[in-house]
């Protein structure tokens, strides 16, 4: 195998479209909330669930495919795939189910669990693989379906979360267009935001028992995971800008994870950019998780916002608590 430091191109990139479109109006039938409240708090307009028809592995599938399209590669032509959600299919991971879907047969398939960081951490993860020249095509894909771990009388959250996926292809280049990056991690703060296992004991054989259960709903301390995200992403986005040896002022876009728009308007203010240099789709979409980031990166390079060229500086931020920012040249 090779072993030369490469560069990193980001040459496609694709979403999936989902049909079901869940409105504030709609959430104020089933719990008491009001579309005023919902917009004036988070932005979020709608959000769209995944039908019975739509899997994990499905949606990821057809945002890895309008990906390679974009990039005129063919799914053959991929060697690895980096699937960031924390909502599989299946529990020993959904990657393999995607690349057999794709027929990117020549692909190893993982599974990477990072919760709203994944994407970005999926990023950096495939960067790594393309710059040691051990691959020249990586396809990443955010993917998730929180809408399968909402509780839906739970007000605080079920208003949101939605589903969604999002994919970039990757490339070998000898330009390194990822400019910088850095990355997080704070298990202190693991409560603030769980979908964690819930076990019952099971006897098997005399004093012998098994834990067998499932996973509680989505709990959030959403005051904490709001100040949480107003204080450290405005460092992490401050530390990748000085790996990448620039300022606020080289940026084209802030393109950071979609949580809350109150969440992007602090952001952009602490790191003086202006509202219209802020990717934000997050009223028609909410909180698609791993999704968010390479949904928002499809939409604006498809309506012509990121041109190629542009620098980016994005940011996933939620779970684990973990967080990380990736500053890269679109094209
Ligand atoms: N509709 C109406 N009222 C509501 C709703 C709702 N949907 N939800 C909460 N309220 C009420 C509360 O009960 C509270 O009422 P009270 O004052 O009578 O007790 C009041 O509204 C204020 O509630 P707060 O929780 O203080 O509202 P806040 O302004 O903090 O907004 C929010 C809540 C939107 C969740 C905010 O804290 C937030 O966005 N946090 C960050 C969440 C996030 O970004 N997560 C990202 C990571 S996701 C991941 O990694 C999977």
């Amino acid at each position: 195998m090779q072993q030369t430091t490469v560069g990193v191109s980001l040459v496609g990139c694709g979403s999936a479209q989902l049909s079901v479109a869940l409105s504030n109006e709609d959430l104020s039938q089933m719990v008491e909330t009001s579309d005023e409240w919902i917009a004036t708090r988070t932005g979020i307009r709608q959000r769209h669930i995944a039908t019975g028809q739509d899997s994990l592995s499905s949606l990821a599938a057809r945002a890895g495919a309008a990906a390679i399209e974009m990039s005129g590669l063919t799914a053959e032509a991929v060697d690895l795939i980096i699937l960031a959600t924390s909502t599989p299919d299946d529990l020993f991971g959904s990657a393999a189910q995607v690349q057999a879907e794709l027929g990117a047969t020549r692909a190893t398939a993982f599974d990477l669990t990072a919760a709203c960081s994944g994407f970005v951490f999926a990023l950096v993860t495939a960067a790594q693989y393309l710059r040691t020249g051990v691959y020249q095509t990586v396809l990443v894909v955010g993917a998730d379906v929180l809408s399968r771990w909402t509780d839906w009388r739970d007000r605080r959250t079920c208003v949101l979360f939605g589903d969604g996926a999002g994919a970039v292809v990757l490339q070998a280049s000898d330009r390194d267009r990822l400019l910088g990056f850095e990355m997080r991690s704070d298990g202190t703060m693991n409560g603030c935001l769980t979908l964690p296992y819930q076990s019952e004991s099971t006897v098997l054989i005399d004093d012998k028992t098994a834990q067998k259960g499932t996973y509680a709903p989505i709990d959030m301390n959403g005051k904490e995971v709001y100040r949480f995200a107003v204080k450290r992403v405005p460092e992490i986005v401050e530390k990748a800008l000085f790996r990448a040896n620039l300022t606020t002022q080289d940026v084209d876009w802030l393109l950071l994870h979609q949580a809350n728009q109150r969440i992007l308007d602090a952001v952009a203010s602490r790191l003086n950019m202006p509202a219209d240099r802020v990717i934000s789709n997050m009223s028609r979409h909410g909180n698609t998780s791993a999704a968010s980031i390479p949904i928002a990166l499809d939409e604006a390079v498809r309506n012509g916002q990121i041109k190629p060229g542009d620098v980016v500086a994005s940011s996933g931020f939620g779970a684990g608590l973990s967080w990380g920012a990736a500053i890269f040249e679109w094209g």
